[in-house]
């Protein structure tokens, strides 16, 4: 099947949204929160401990198997932004991994996937029941870390967001075998699934630091749409990516049944033939309609009018940086933006 930047061309795009030819530089990001991330890093082993071998085993499992740190980058950067000098932002972003990480435990097992972070998931090693179990231990280590925190306002984002995260899972099982969902249905369930902890990880910054009510709510705003262009690509990376290069499977999306943008617009733009297919596979589930769907949705605009939309969510969420002070760590801030739109894992 075509690349995203293939369709792209094909489409006659502009040569921004082609991933090969403007790829953000992540690493330099990356290598300016360095000495934060090694603190981040060494406070997740030390919380992760537990006298319980089993619950040592899976968490450390998972935690260490790598994954982009994205979310704990946000906070490190969004507080740094606001000239932050202390060392409550590692605690944060420390729990914002953990809070993440036990959704990741959660949604493998619902989703039945199999491969996580380039290496089998934990619900595919030691079974559903156990890493139900170690992600309800992971949520609640990140509660005891965040009463350290001694913050209500960070108490009230973070439960917030936590419960929001649910919520969003549960509206998606919703959806899950319904072909009449629609667009907006869909939106509704990425903005809570996963872009309210992008939101809440750009607004603990603000916080932190005492921002004004109008910085800290750019801050949350940024997060959202970020967020939002982030599931947006992950849906379409669904349908495209290499499964190596991404670390998990592709076309778990539609063996669940579950109707992301690609399809929902792929249903709506095909021929009353192919929308006819897509129907049925989005009712049926499973592997079987695999490369049928994916040759509907190479044959109409699914793949780029959804890359489109990631790209106007990034531009939304860059947008709202313009309240800040300019500094490496606002610039950072924005390839971040740009990497959840031209990243191909
Ligand atoms: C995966 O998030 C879950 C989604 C919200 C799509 P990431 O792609 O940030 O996962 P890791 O942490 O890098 O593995
Ligand atoms: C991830 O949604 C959202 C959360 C983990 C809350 P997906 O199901 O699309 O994520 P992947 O593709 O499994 O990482
Ligand atoms: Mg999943
Ligand atoms: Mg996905």
């Amino acid at each position: 099947m075509l690349n995203i930047a293939e369709q792209h061309q094909n489409q006659g795009l502009s040569p921004s949204l082609i991933p090969e030819q403007a790829v953000p530089s992540i690493d330099a990001v990356n290598d300016l929160v360095a000495p934060d991330m090694n603190a981040v890093n060494l406070l997740i082993q030390k919380r992760l401990h537990s006298d319980v071998a089993l619950v040592n085993q899976v968490s450390s499992y998972i935690i260490n198997s790598g994954g982009k740190r994205l979310r704990p980058v946000l906070v490190l950067l969004s507080a740094r932004a606001f000239g932050y000098t202390g060392n409550q932002h590692h605690n944060l972003a420390a729990i914002v991994e953990f809070i993440h990480t036990a959704t990741l435990l959660h949604d493998d097992v619902v989703d039945a996937s199999d491969r996580r972070r380039g290496n089998d998931t934990a619900n595919a090693l030691w079974g559903n029941e156990a890493a139900v179990l170690v992600g309800d231990f992971l949520y609640s280590r990140a509660f005891q870390m965040m009463v350290g925190a001694g913050r209500m306002r960070i108490m009230e984002i973070l439960s917030d967001a936590t419960n929001t995260i649910a919520e969003g899972e549960v509206m998606q099982l919703l959806n899950c075998h319904d072909p009449e969902t629609t667009e907006q249905r869909y939106l509704d369930v990425i903005h809570c699934k996963t872009a309210k902890l992008f939101e809440a990880a750009a607004q603990l910054g603000a916080v932190l630091c005492d921002a004004t009510p109008e910085q800290e709510q750019a801050m949350a705003k940024f997060g959202m749409h970020l967020g939002t262009a982030f599931q947006l690509v992950d849906d379409v990376l669904d349908y495209s990516a290499s499964p190596d290069e991404m670390g998990k499977n592709v076309g778990d999306d539609l063996a669940e049944g579950k109707p992301t943008l690609p399809l929902i617009r792929a249903m709506h733009q095909g021929t009353s033939e192919q929308s006819k297919i897509i129907r049925h596979a989005i009712e049926e589930g499973g592997r079987s309609n695999i490369d049928a769907v994916t040759q509907i949705i190479e044959s109409t605009d699914a793949i780029t009018y959804t890359a489109n939309k990631a790209r106007q969510e990034a531009d939304l969420a860059i947008q709202y940086l313009k309240i800040m002070p300019s500094s490496v760590y606002t610039d950072a801030l924005k390839t971040l933006a740009d990497f959840s739109v031209s990243r191909t894992y």
